[in-house]
């Protein structure tokens, strides 16, 4: 290794998220590994130091370096839930919901989910990839560095492929790292209406086989909920996951209790996401297991919803919380990772701290990706992003803003 091959990035503060892979929880994710006066070295696309500015500079004097004084440098943010890859925005569904019609009432009339799945099989998968790639690049320039991505806005067999080969070609590039998750039991699509049972056996024994065999997918994720798929579902489709060795997540519990965190948990799931309406029991199950539990407050402040999730129960029983943007168009069209975690201490009670931790290494929990992602120690991947404020607190405090000024993917600059 030559110094020239080297880097090294000098802040006022530095933010290393430490505690290795695996889920921090209770008083692990307030430890943000703050170091003042902060750099970290950079070699082979992974992080080869962290420390004080005047340590770096003796033990690797000739090496470049890039002033980054009056910023903050943290993990990449890694983003657990998103449906990153639809067609349209959904105004119309907005503008009636702002005149006071609910979500899932708009659902109940054909909108929602569904007014996006006429549209994307309409789409090409080219017209799809792009539309996707110009969002995924808004996500990276506000410090997203990992993203995960769903499908479920085909719900066709086809449909469904024609979605995660999307997600594959846009991972295939060589900028932000995707993780592909299959949710043809995102919505029981309108032709199947009157014939719930037969999409339910579409998706766990045609859908599934064919995802797992192509291997487009390494999640499966079930939308839960009163009204959309019942536990009995849920329960028939994570088996099929399950034994096609897809590993289960559940959008849980978002609106209405109905036992999601309870069944994710049993599942062994990655993850359970939302939880606004988790029962006791929920927090029960979630903190006698690996399941860390998704924190969404980006929807509920889009759809203008109160029932924010019981951040501060979930933390002090000892649950692992991520936050994430579950980007979509109709429920949370915002990429910006920062105010969800604005949101996470506004209207969920966590500090500033605990947001940063569940914005990096707890998605990467989430994702179940164990090779330093989400942190900044020694020998993770060197994705970093640099926030144009000198205390990392200002990130959720100035609200509203993008404050991400700089991005490191593997060691190279692509923002
Ligand atoms: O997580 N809840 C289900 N899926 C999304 C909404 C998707 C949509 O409305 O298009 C969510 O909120
Ligand atoms: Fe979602």
């Amino acid at each position: 290794m030559t110094e020239s091959e080297r880097l090294v990035l000098q802040a006022t503060q530095v933010l290393t998220c430490p505690g290795g892979a695996g889920a921090r929880r209770g008083d692990a994710l307030s430890n943000v590994g703050l170091v003042e006066d902060g750099a970290v070295a950079i070699a082979d696309g992974r992080v080869e130091a962290v420390g004080k500015k005047a340590e770096l500079r003796d033990r690797f004097p000739d090496a470049p370096r890039v002033d980054l004084s009056g910023c903050v440098l943290s993990p990449g943010l890694i983003d657990s839930h998103t449906h990153a890859v639809f067609g349209a925005w959904r105004l119309d569904e907005y503008e009636l919901r702002c005149a006071g019609v609910p979500y899932m009432e708009i659902a109940k009339r054909g909108g929602g989910i569904n007014a996006s799945v006429a549209d994307l099989r309409r789409r090409s998968e080219e017209e799809l990839v792009q539309l996707a790639r110009g969002r995924l690049r808004r996500m990276l320039e506000h410090g997203t560095t990992t993203a995960e991505v769903k499908s479920g806005y085909g719900l066709t067999l086809e449909d469904e492929l024609k979605m995660l080969r999307a997600i594959r070609t846009l991972s295939d590039e060589d900028w932000i790292d995707i993780v592909p998750t299959f949710l043809g039991a995102h919505s029981i699509p309108s032709e199947y209406k009157e014939r719930r049972a037969e999409y339910v056996e579409l998706v766990a024994q045609q859908m599934m086989p064919a995802v797992a065999e192509s291997r487009l997918a390494i999640f499966c994720d079930v939308f839960m909920e009163p009204g959309v798929f019942t536990p009995g579902e849920t329960r028939r489709i994570l088996e099929s996951a399950v034994g096609h060795g897809l590993v289960p997540r559940i959008h849980a519990d978002e609106f209405e209790s109905s036992g999601g965190a309870e069944l994710a948990c049993e599942f062994g799931a990655a993850s359970a996401d939302h939880l606004g309406a988790v029962s006791d029991s929920g927090i029960a199950a979630l903190a006698d297991s690996g399941t860390v539990a998704t924190l969404l407050p980006g929807t509920l402040l889009f759809l203008g919803k109160e029932g924010y999730p019981p951040a501060r129960k979930l933390i002090d029983r000892g649950v692992a919380v991520a936050l994430a943007t579950d980007f979509n168009p109709g429920s949370s069209p915002t990429v910006n990772l920062q105010v969800v975690m604005s949101l996470a201490c506004s209207r969920l009670s966590m500090s500033p701290a605990e947001a940063f931790v569940a914005a990096t290494a707890n998605g990467a929990a989430a994702l179940r990706l164990s090779d330093g992602s989400g942190t900044l120690e020694v020998g993770a991947p060197a994705d970093i992003a640099a926030f144009g404020v000198p205390d990392y607190r200002l990130v959720p405090y100035l609200y509203g803003t993008n404050h991400c000024v700089a991005v490191w993917k593997r060691g190279r600059r692509i923002h």
